[in-house]
């Protein structure tokens, strides 16, 4: 496959995962309005075929979006491989360019550690607990996620987490647009950047107000 359609695969996918991360954030705010509000929501992501649908794509987004990263950054360092002393990295790009390969690292390792305690803990655990909703038994995964969040170890992994997802997403947001070629001119390219720097900044914030919200206020 030419590497211009491997960074295409990288950026469409890139585009993909830029929808989820603020939805995601939506629906986990919930949890700062309360236990009732935020069960009735996971219940419904737990039980609708759309749901279902969507965490499909998802995944199958998540998942090419690292095998090109990866095989476009193997090729990029195959690509020269005598490093001249006098090529000083940081005269020809930025430095979060740079690390994308170590913050995507660092993300793959979180999602990999939240999926588990989350998702398949949560979502299938067989001592997961309940509540009555509408007289409906529900799962409680409210509890579970405040529960996860009293451990300060567990909060500093995903606040440092969080920090990361923002250096990946200064340059990710940039670069989708940037490959897709939807920067055509000057002003384009100035409101992508701008853009760019307030979604790095806002969406980690929203994330890191939760675990912090729940290690300060312990469970309720
Ligand atoms: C404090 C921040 C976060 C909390 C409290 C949280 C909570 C959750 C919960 C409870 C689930 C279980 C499924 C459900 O929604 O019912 C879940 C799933 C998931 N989370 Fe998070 N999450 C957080 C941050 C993130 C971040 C930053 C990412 C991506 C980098 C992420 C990616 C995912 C994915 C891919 C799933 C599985 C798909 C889904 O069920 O929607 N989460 N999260």
């Amino acid at each position: 496959m030419y590497s211009v359609a491997k960074k295409l695969l990288v950026a469409i996918t890139g585009f993909f995962l830029l929808v989820f991360l603020p939805v995601h954030l939506g629906g986990n705010l919930l949890l700062l309005v309360g236990k009732e509000a935020f069960n009735r929501y996971a219940h419904f992501m737990a039980t609708s075929g759309w749901i279902r649908v969507a965490e499909i794509l998802l995944f199958i987004a998540i998942l090419v979006h690292i095998y090109y990263a990866l095989k476009v950054t193997i090729e990029n360092l195959q690509a020269r491989p005598q490093r001249y002393k006098w090529n000083r990295a940081s005269e020809n790009s930025s430095l979060f360019s740079r690390i994308m390969p170590i913050s995507g690292a660092i993300i793959l390792v979180f999602l990999i550690i939240h999926l588990n305690s989350f998702l398949i803990n949560g979502r299938w655990g067989s001592n997961v607990p309940t509540m009555m909703i509408d007289g409906m038994q529900v799962k409680d995964l409210y509890t579970v996620v405040a529960t996860a969040f009293q451990s300060p170890v567990y909060v500093i992994i995903y606040e440092l987490s969080f920090l990361f997802l923002g250096f990946h997403l200064v340059h990710g947001v940039y670069s989708a647009f940037q490959t897709t070629g939807l920067i055509i001119n000057r002003g384009i390219r100035r409101f992508v950047m701008i853009l760019g720097y307030l979604y790095a900044i806002l969406i980690p914030v929203g994330y890191a107000i939760i675990p912090i919200y729940f290690l300060l206020n312990g469970i309720k």
